[in-house]
Formats: structure tokens, C-alpha cells, sequence
């Protein structure tokens, strides 16, 4: 049975959201486009990207493609959205995948862990995994290393998860690097200026999914969110404006880039399903940066220690990357003024604050782990 047959109306979202995340039997996926693919529907069209925008060599240095050589794609009833099929640089993944993995937790970031460790604890994610990872496996059930414990990082203003808003007293500098590869990204969709404030990644094991929801809580709506994946696949679904619309299903392979702009700036969408990715392809990926990429005056050129790569390689054998990244204001937008919080005690206060905090771990765990309840 297609996606297609399943019924609509008001619960539509939610009745294709539970089709492809259904595990028992396995969903059919004749209904979901695969960009990758190419033209294969009357609904696909071409997207027109600024072919100037871009030179060679500065996509090069983000570990990207020439722009003229990219696969942009628009879908009709998707105004804004752009899907641009794997643009990255043969063998330039794999140092995204580190910077995922190894970089972007790193303190000032904030990440899930954060919410019931120690700073001290988590001073070092990458290091306290390396082992775990890069050993074979004993046969014996393994307590998970801190980087599989991972589901979320935030950069520069930091979403808080409770209160649904960035603020501008907790903010740290995004990485050079990441801003780099969206103001690049958002220059050939169309979008000169574009300044990238704040990011959410997302670490998806095989049997994650994020619910539906829609990015609302950027105060500037006319900028872009871009999306990047890495590692292995997963269907997404792109609704419409009320959360009820029949959404499209896709499939997001490593390196897909996603521009959702316009209308579809402020559409409804989910991920219901990782699925595995060719294993050769994964293979080829990280195998690529060891032989053909080493470019001198790329920001991301220059293969990744053996240490490195042996456990971006295990890590992203059964995982899936996700980053988001967000223009939050525009030039001369500031924040609305809030209200100081009332005066407590001392004892009420580290309560409040502890309650916070587990509540805002659960609520995201919710989030990103299963189909009811995890709605942003
Ligand atoms: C998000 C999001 C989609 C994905 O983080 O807001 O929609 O592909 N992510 O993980
Ligand atoms: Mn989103």
C-alpha cells in the first residue's frame, strides 16, 4: 500500500508521519521523490540559482562544488523551497562529519548532555568516546559512548527548547566554517547578505524521527533556513502552512542541501524514518577524502587523522547528521524587551531552574524520539 492511499483530511500530516515511521511491516516508499534521481516527476522543476554569486574557488573553499554544476531542484506548491542534490566536493563530507562530531560539541556549545552532566563531564565528548568507537565490538553489550548519546547541539544564539526562543544574552560565535558554507549556499539560492546566527543539530540513530513542527521562532522570517545532511538517509515531509496539509514525502541523502524559503520558510515538516543508506556509498564518501581532497586554500581541505576517521566512519555507519542553520534578526532587529523574572529565593530558585532543565531535556528527547508527542 502507497502512502497515497492513506487518508486524508484534517489528520493527514499525522497519518503519513506514522505510514513511514511504522516499523512492522516496512512502509512502501514508491510515493517518496528522490531528488537524486533527477527530473522524475512533472512536479519537480529546475531551480534557477546565481550562477555569479559563487566563484569556483570560493565554493571550493567551503568544500563545495562549482555552482553551475549543482542539481537544484524547486517543487510545484513549494514556493521558496529548494532542494540542491549533494553539492559538496567529492571527499569533503567527512570533515563536516567531524566538525559534527568532534568541533561543534565542544564548550561554548551547548548540547542534550549539558541538561544532566557536569560541565566537567562534558568538557570532552569526542575524547571520552574515541575508545568505544574505534574498538571492535566484544560481542557484549557496551554502555553508549557520550557521542551516541548525542541529539542535540546549539550555536550562536542558543535555542532554548522550553521557552521556544534565542535571547541575546546567550549567545556564543557560530563557527567560521559553518557560516562560510550558508552564506555560500544561501548567495546561490538567491540570498546575498545572508548572516548565519544560530544552528540546531540534530543526531539521529536508526530508530530516531523529529515530529512535526514549523521553525517560527526567528524573529526575521524573510531569510532562509538551511538544512544539511550527512551520513545516513531519511524521509522527510514537507506539509504546507496548516499543519493539517498532505504533506510531500522526500528522501534526504548525505551532503543534500535544503533551502526553505518564501512560503516554504514557515511550512510544516517532519522526519519520520531514517533509512540506511547504500553502505557502498557511505563508504565511497569517507574513502574520498583520504585519495582525491586535499585543496590548500580550502577551509576544509586536508584528509582527517586515521583517529578521526575510523570513528566519524563507525559513528556514521548507523547515524544520521542534521544541521540547521538560522538567520535570526535582521540588520537593526534586536530582541523585544522581557520582563526581569520575579525576585526568588534562593532555594525555589535552583528548584526552578533544575525542574527547567529536565523538563526541557524531556520535552526535546520527546521531540526527536517518538511520533505523538514530539511536536516543537
Ligand atoms: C529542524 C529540522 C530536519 C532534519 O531541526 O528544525 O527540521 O532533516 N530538521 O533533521
Ligand atoms: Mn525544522
Amino acid at each position: 500500500m502507497a502512502a497515497s492511499t492513506v487518508v486524508r483530511g484534517e489528520d493527514a500530516f499525522k497519518n503519513i508521519f506514522k505510514f513511514y515511521k511504522r516499523k512492522k511491516p516496512p512502509p512502501d516508499f514508491s510515493d517518496v521523490t528522490d531528488f537524486s534521481k533527477g527530473l522524475t516527476s512533472d512536479k519537480i522543476v529546475p531551480a534557477v540559482l546565481d550562477l555569479s554569486a559563487v566563484s569556483d574557488s570560493e565554493a571550493a573553499r567551503a568544500g563545495l562544488q562549482p555552482v553551475k554544476t549543482w542539481r537544484a531542484f524547486g517543487l510545484q506548491g513549494y514556493p521558496g523551497f529548494i532542494f540542491i542534490s549533494n553539492p559538496f566536493l567529492r571527499g569533503s563530507q567527512p570533515f563536516w562529519i567531524r566538525q559534527c562530531l568532534k568541533t561543534y560539541p565542544q564548550k561554548p556549545n551547548v548540547c542534550n548532555l549539558d541538561m544532566h552532566m557536569s560541565p566537567s563531564d562534558t568538557q570532552d565528548i569526542w575524547g571520552q568516546s574515541v575508545h568505544g568507537l574505534s574498538s571492535p565490538s566484544s560481542g557484549k553489550r557496551e554502555p553508549k559512548t557520550l557521542l551516541e548519546r548525542l541529539r542535540w547541539v546549539t550555536l550562536g544564539y542558543h535555542y532554548n527548547w522550553d521557552t521556544k526562543t534565542y535571547s541575546a544574552n546567550h549567545h556564543t560565535p557560530l563557527p567560521a566554517d559553518l557560516h562560510l558554507l550558508s552564506v555560500q549556499i544561501s548567495a546561490a539560492c538567491g540570498f546575498p547578505g545572508f548572516s548565519a546566527q544560530a544552528g540546531i543539530l540534530n543526531y539521529y540513530r536508526h530508530d530516531s524521527s523529529l515530529g512535526i513542527h514549523v521553525d517560527e521562532s526567528e524573529l526575521d522570517h524573510s531569510r532562509p533556513l538551511l538544512s544539511f545532511s550527512f551520513g545516513q538517509s531519511a524521509i522527510f515531509l514537507l506539509g504546507g502552512v496548516r499543519r493539517e496539509d498532505t504533506p510531500t514525502a522526500m528522501y534526504m541523502h548525505s551532503g543534500d542541501v535544503m533551502v526553505m524559503s518564501g512560503q516554504s520558510r514557515l511550512f510544516y515538516h517532519a522526519v519520520p524514518r531514517i533509512v540506511s543508506a547504500p553502505q557502498e556509498q557511505t563508504a565511497l564518501e569517507m574513502e574520498g577524502c583520504r585519495m582525491a581532497f586535499s585543496s590548500q586554500d580550502s577551509t576544509v581541505g586536508g584528509a582527517l587523522s586515521e583517529e578521526d576517521w575510523v570513528v566519524c566512519t563507525r559513528y556514521i555507519q548507523s547515524s544520521r547528521l542534521n544541521v540547521t542553520v538560522r538567520q535570526v534578526l535582521v540588520p537593526g532587529q534586536s530582541f523585544p524587551e522581557t520582563p526581569s523574572p520575579p525576585q526568588k529565593t534562593d532555594a525555589s530558585q535552583a528548584g526552578g531552574h533544575q525542574d527547567r532543565q529536565a523538563d526541557g531535556e524531556r520535552r526535546r528527547r520527546r521531540r526527536c524520539d517518538s511520533v505523538e508527542t514530539s511536536e516543537r
